[in-house]
């Protein structure tokens, strides 16, 4: 399958790469930056694992600099990971217009201009195609904090929920996996004390495994998903 994974380039983003790459799939990766890691993993798996810097803030240009410049028509394009994000944190009395407009940009604006581009190559293709997109625990649970990130990642399960809908006649399936707190460099700033009681929220007592995320991000790519559609998938450590 050819997949496209946008935020390869670290954390959740670069281990769905390897998954995909360790079943045998061929992957479009997109970030702004290209580090040692990502370079490693397409030396091991040469000609299977490309990658374009794009910044996902640009909803505008994504049709030129993605399904133009990058996976053209000639690419039949089976699944779209829409990985990328940024988190604006702050308390609601602090939000500032441009902040939150530059996180819309990425999280919810770029990956719906992606989803309609994807979708036009599957039908172009005839491919009975999957779309995952990544949302958050926070979405469920709150947290102080977080109401700005959280309602962006609302707004994208709602669009995954309605994409399924509209296109599941055509055999185009849509999902979201919704991660609970992961140690990677979007969590980095979090101190101990916050990460303690993040995990004491778990039913599990840690921070979610991200190869876990990434495994059930491919399944739900495969066809071993067949039936699964229009669903939120937690993968949280069981958060509450
Ligand atoms: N970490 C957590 O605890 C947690 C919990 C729940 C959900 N999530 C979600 O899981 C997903 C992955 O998060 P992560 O923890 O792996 O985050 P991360 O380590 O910060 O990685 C974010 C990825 O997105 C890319 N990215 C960010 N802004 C971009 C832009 N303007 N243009 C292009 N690429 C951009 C980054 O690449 P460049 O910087 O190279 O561009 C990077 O590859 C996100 O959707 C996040 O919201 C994370």
């Amino acid at each position: 399958m050819n997949i496209i994974v946008t935020g390869c380039s670290r954390g959740v983003g670069l281990e769905i790469c390897r998954v995909l790459l360790e079943q045998g799939n061929t992957v479009y990766g997109i970030a702004r930056s290209c580090p040692e890691d990502f370079k490693v993993l397409q030396a091991e798996y040469e000609g299977k694992l490309f990658f374009k810097s794009v910044d996902l803030a640009d909803s505008e240009n994504v049709r030129q600099n993605v399904f133009k410049d990058y996976c053209g028509n000639k690419v039949k394009i089976d699944g779209f990971v829409n990985n990328a994000a940024v988190a604006y944190d702050d308390i609601v009395t602090n939000l500032n217009l441009n902040r939150l407009k530059a996180m819309y940009e990425v999280n919810v604006f770029t990956p719906m201009m992606m989803t309609k581009n994807v979708i036009r190559n599957m039908i172009l293709h005839h491919t009975k195609g999957a779309i995952i997109h990544i949302s958050s625990i926070s979405v469920h649970t709150g947290y102080k904090g977080l109401a700005m990130y959280a309602s962006s990642k609302g707004a994208v399960e709602a669009f995954s929920k309605d994409t399924a809908r509209e296109w599941g006649p055509m055999g185009i399936r849509s999902n979201v996996v919704v991660p609970g707190f992961m140690a990677t460099a979007m969590s980095s700033t979090l101190t101990e004390e916050q990460r303690s009681k993040i995990y004491a929220r778990t039913s599990l007592k840690a921070a979610t495994s991200i190869r876990s995320v990434a495994e059930t991000v491919v399944f739900l790519l495969s066809e071993k998903a067949e039936s699964i559609t229009g669903q939120n998938i937690h993968v949280d450590n069981g958060t509450i």
